[in-house]
């Protein structure tokens, strides 16, 4: 038996060090990192690279590059919502806690929202921000692929422009919709698919200001590059609500905001 396999690489001689085949990479499993195919295990680095370096300036970049649109989108989420006084929320990905104020706001001292984020920088800053708002609430530092919460718990999940920059979508959406009780819901607050005579202008826009803002504003015009890129790859309104129907989620429906440069996504857990 051993002679038949001789010459062909084994698994174990593929993709690790000593393989002197260069096929090796054709095993990796790759991604999209804006218009750039990476292995998948690079992307959470590359992420938090981008994350890492806007952290400072990323309130006043959302504030210039929507117009303060993104604040208005963000509260038809929370509206759309329906939590009561009282409810448990949390938010993933939740960065410099834009909706986890305004869903403090919403439950009340009886009720509970939990802030979470991957990357450190951004998350410190939700935090101060919360603190400067009087708003004491639990912090955690988590993968949204692997949230370290119970099943069943929550009566809302959130993720604003968070969605797009997961590695797997599909496991992401799967853990928010364990997390969940039956009956709560998941909003999906996300960059979409604009309306097609809009397309040039919007596409004139997100590649040719979007990148010089960053750069003058932020000092990184890749990572406003990205953003562009990220916004293309990611699944228009009906993809999306197929990989929610796919995770679990019932009653999905979307709503368009802006022409469709954002859709509110909502879907729950029965
Ligand atoms: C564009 S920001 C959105 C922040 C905030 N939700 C808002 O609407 O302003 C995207 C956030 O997703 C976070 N993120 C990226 N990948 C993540 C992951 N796998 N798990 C949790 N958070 C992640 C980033 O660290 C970043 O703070």
């Amino acid at each position: 038996m051993a002679g038949l396999n001789k010459g062909v690489p084994q698994p174990t001689e593929i993709g690790f060090h000593h393989s002197p085949f260069p096929i090796h990479h054709s095993f990796m499993k790759t991604t999209d990192f804006g218009y750039q195919t990476v292995p998948e295990d690079e992307k959470p680095r590359r992420v938090a690279g981008v994350f890492d370096s806007v952290t400072a300036r990323y309130d006043l970049m959302n504030d210039l590059m929507s117009l303060g649109l993104h604040r208005l989108w963000k509260r038809f989420a929370v509206a759309q919502s329906f939590v009561a006084p009282g409810a448990r929320v949390l938010d993933v990905a939740g960065g410099t806690a834009d909706l986890a104020r305004l869903f403090a706001q919403r439950v009340g001292p009886q009720g509970e929202v939990v802030l979470t984020d991957i990357n450190n920088a951004m998350l410190k800053l939700g935090r101060d921000r919360l603190l400067d708002a009087g708003m004491l609430i639990p912090v955690v530092q988590c993968d949204a692929e692997r949230l370290p919460f119970g099943s069943d718990r929550y009566d809302c999940v959130s993720i604003a422009f968070g969605l797009r920059n997961m590695t797997h979508k599909d496991a992401a959406l799967a853990e928010m919709h364990r997390v969940l009780r039956p009956g709560g819901r998941l909003l999906v607050l996300e960059f979409s698919k604009v309306w097609q005579p809009l397309k040039p202008l919007y596409d004139a826009y997100s590649f040719g200001v979007l990148p010089r803002l960053g750069q003058v504003v932020a000092n990184d015009a890749e990572a406003y590059r990205y953003l562009a890129e990220s916004i293309r790859r990611h699944p228009d309104q009906e993809q999306l609500k197929r990989l929610m129907e796919r995770a679990g989620f019932e009653r999905v429906e979307y709503f368009n905001l802006s022409a469709g440069v954002v859709a509110l996504h909502r879907g729950y857990k029965f």
